[in-house]
Formats: C-alpha cells, structure tokens, sequence
C-alpha cells in the first residue's frame, strides 16, 4: 500500500497551522498570560517562540521528511538503533495523554456552543461551570467531541485532515478577525489592550524566571511540538519544498491567531469589569463567557466565539489522534479503519478518567504534559544534531533557497546544543517544582549557589553527558 500524502503545498500548511491553533491559543494562552503579568508573559513567549519554536518545528520536519514514517519509524529507520526504537514509544504515549484531558476541553467548548444558544449560562456563570465541568455529562461530551474527531481523521490524510483544515482555518481567521475589530471599540477595552500589549519592565525583570518556563510550556504547546505532531505531518510530504520557509510560515500563523485571540478576550474582560482576573482553566468558561451575557445579543456572540474555539480544537485534535494511527498502520499494518476505531476505545476509556476526577485533569494538562512535550523535543533536537548530523543539514538545504540554506549550520548548532541545555533547564525546574523538591542553595568549593544556579549546572552536565553518549560518525558537531 502506497503511503498517503498531502495534494498541495498549501495544505499541508493549512493542516500544521491547523494543528498549531487550537486550545492552546484560545484557552490556555488568554489564562497563561493573565497569570504571569500580561505584557511582560507576551514578550517572553514571543521570544520563545521564535528562538525555540521555529528551530524546534524544522527538526521535527526534517526528521520527518527524511523518513517518511510515524515517530517510532522514524527514530528506529534513521538510527538503526534500539535504543531510539524504545524512545520513540513515549510519543505515542504523550499522544494518548494530550488527546485524553483535550477531548475532555473539546467536550466542554461543544457544551457551550449549544448552551449559548439559548445563554443557558447568563444567569450565574460561575454555578454553570461548576455544575458541567466534570462528571457523567462531561463524559458524553468528551464521547461526542472524540467521535467528531474520529470521523475526519477515518478519512484519511488527503479527504479527511486536508480537506477538513482547508474549511477551518478561514472561517476561524475571519471570524475572529471580526470578533477582534468588534471587541476593541467597547467602552472600557483600551485598559485591556493596555494590560495585554504595554510590558511593564519592573515585573518583567523581578519574575523572569517564573515567567520563562510558563512560556516555554506554552510555547511548546501551542506549535504542537514535542509530540511527534509535526514530525507525522511532515511525513507526508510528497515534495521538496523549503522546510524553512513552510516552518517560519506555520509559527508566524500560528503567533498571529494566538496575538489576537488575546485582543479579543482582553478588551471584553475589562470592558465589563472582570479585569484579568479569573485564572485556572476555567477563565475562558466563567470569566469570559460571563462578559457574554451583559453584552447586547450576547447569545450571538457566545455562538460565535465558541463555535471558532470549537473549529479550532478539532483540528488540532484530529493531529493528535494522527500520532498513534500512522504508528499503527506504518509498523503494523494496521488499516487506516481498524486503527482509528480501536484508538477511540482507549481515549474513550482514558478521557473519561479525566472527565469525572479534577485532581486527574490537571495533573495529565499541567505537569505531565509540560514535561512529556519538553522531554520529548529535547530527543527530537538531540536526534536531529547527532544521529543524523550531517543528514539533517542535507535535508533542511533540500529544497531550501540560499538564505535559508545558509542557516543550516547555525541552526544545527542552536537545534543540537543550546536549545536542549535550555530545555533541560526548563525540564529539571519543572520536575523539581512538581516534585517539591528544593535543591539549594548548596555550598561548592566554597561558593554558594542558588536554586537556580544548581539547576543551571545540573542541566549544563546532563546535556554535556547526553552530547558525549551520543556522538556518531555522521555527528558534525
Ligand atoms: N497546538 C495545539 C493547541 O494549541 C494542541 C496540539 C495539537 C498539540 N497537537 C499537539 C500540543 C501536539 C502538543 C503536541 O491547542
């Protein structure tokens, strides 16, 4: 069976950006961003993204261009080696763990679509929230969102995600577009646009690290990296074009739909009163949806916005649940049919563990997925600047012009050192935050280091360690 791949340019474009949109944009960034300072987070993650993100997103393509194969393939084809083989297993498992509390969230998004119909919220936001949010309704609509995703991803690559991305992503462009120009001429949005767009240096320079690893998490998150997402999409590229090009494309997209997500949530927030308070996941349900019913026809524009943030979440859902299919019908000759239905039994199963215990929830959205994504694009970088080395810069140049082929070595160098030094840093701060462990401040040779000063040596000496380990013959570093 000849392996699928995407009929135009343009859509596979469409499809990562698809991909990159979602949740993440519309409901994680609008909560990240109020927790940490407004501005100050907005300028950190948009540094991020650029110096993380786009490197980041070109390993993933490279590596799965040059394999044309899921994760797990691709690892153990252009390795030859076990070890790879074994690492690659944990994406499948990051797979699992994303689609299980997104389809819960994606369960919620259809629930309000349907009850701002008829603004089943208005009354008392916060009550509603708390009466829906997890429990055996929940379930049901965890159960119907998977269904919806299911049933395009059936279709394949070409007629289900391509053709499914290449409706979505317009219609999310233009109406929130729409919903932006709208919400900056209420009364009262300049103190959100202010908040939102004007960083105030005094907090930036007192919490940089506390707001660092916040936007490195939602970084990763929301280009999909760290998953094997990019790395299967890239996969079923049936033509050379420039990595680099479709790569800075793709995360310029995707930065300009989460930019305006916020000057949509943020003008409405404050416009009505709610400031930027009301964090946790629950901000876009209770604090924005609330903004919803004191606004005139309110029920219009819930329908309205749910109905981008639903679009949204389902095509970046169908490109997790694309992970573990391409696995299954690449190693195991699997069809298409027979792997999309028995996944839906274990996310059924695995979602609704999420949709009846909170406790559950944010553990598998929060800690378990920031330390799965970072992991999981340090094994990407490190794959990419040692195991294929000099391969990797052959298959960036491909199809590269000559200002993006000129960055090939320099990227190499970013993509295979720094990088992973500072997402291991991210990684250890974030285990140890999780864990409650504080290290430090410790006393070396007769200097006192910090927390972080320790955690920076650990994470300097894990990736020297890694380097050395994994250095091959075709490694050009
Ligand atoms: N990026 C998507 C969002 O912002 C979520 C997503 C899809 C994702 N595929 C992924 C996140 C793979 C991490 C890894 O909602």
């Amino acid at each position: 069976m000849t392996r699928e791949s995407w009929q135009t340019r343009i859509g596979f474009i469409l499809a990562a950006v698809g991909s990159a949109v979602g949740l993440g944009n519309l409901w994680r960034f609008p909560w990240m961003t109020s927790e940490n300072g407004g501005a100050a987070f907005l300028l950190v993650y948009l540094g991020v993204v650029l110096v993380v993100g786009v490197p980041g997103l070109l390993a993933e393509f490279v590596i799965g261009r040059r394999s044309r194969r899921n994760p797990v393939g691709a690892l153990s084809d252009l390795s030859d080696s076990r070890a790879w083989s074994a690492f690659g297993h944990v994406f499948v498992v990051t797979a699992v763990v994303l689609l299980s509390f997104y389809s819960v969230v994606g369960g919620w998004i259809l629930r309000y679509l349907a009850a701002s119909a008829t603004g089943a919220y208005f009354a008392d936001p916060a009550a509603y929230f708390g009466a829906i949010d997890y429990g055996v309704e929940a379930v049901a609509f965890h159960l119907a969102f998977l269904a919806v995703t299911a049933g395009i991803v059936l279709r394949g690559v070409r007629r289900g995600i391509e053709t499914a991305t290449k409706l979505m992503m317009p219609a999310i462009l233009a109406l929130l577009v729409a919903l932006a120009a709208w919400g900056v001429t209420l009364d009262g949005a300049a103190a959100g646009l202010e908040f939102y767009l004007s960083p105030d240096v005094g907090y930036l320079r007192a919490n940089f690290l506390d707001i660092l690893p916040a936007a490195a998490g939602q970084a990763l998150f929301t280009l999909s990296l760290g998953a094997g997402t990019m790395l299967t999409y890239a996969s079923y590229l049936g033509e050379d074009r420039s990595l680099a090009a479709d790569g800075t494309a793709i995360a310029a997209l995707n930065t300009f739909v989460g930019v305006l997500a916020g000057v949509v949530v943020f003008p409405i927030l404050f416009a009505l009163g709610a400031g930027a308070g009301g964090g946790g996941p629950g901000a876009l349900f209770v604090s924005l949806a609330g903004a919803f019913a004191a606004l005139p026809y309110g029920e219009l524009v819930g329908v309205a916005f749910f109905g981008v943030v639903a679009l949204a979440a389902l095509s970046s859902s169908i490109s997790m649940l694309e992970i573990p299919v391409s696995f299954l019908v690449d190693e195991y000759g699997v069809s298409r049919r027979g792997a999309t239905t028995g996944l839906v039994g274990v996310f059924a199963v695995t979602g609704a563990v999420c949709a009846l215990d909170p406790d559950v929830f944010s553990f598998v959205a929060g800690t378990l997925v920031n330390l799965l994504l970072t992991g999981g694009l340090v094994g990407f970088l490190l794959f990419a600047g040692w195991v294929m080395g000099a391969d990797a810069l052959d298959e960036y140049r491909t199809g590269a012009g000559s200002l993006a082929g000129d960055l090939a070595t320099p990227w190499l160098y970013a993509a295979g050192v720094l990088i992973p030094v500072f997402l291991v840093f991210t990684f250890v701060s974030g285990l140890a935050a999780a864990l409650g462990v504080t290290v430090g401040p410790l006393s070396v040779l007769g200097v006192t280091l910090d927390q972080t000063r320790v955690l920076v040596v650990v994470s300097v000496a894990v990736a020297v360690l890694s380097f050395v380990g994994l250095r091959r013959p075709n490694s050009v570093l």
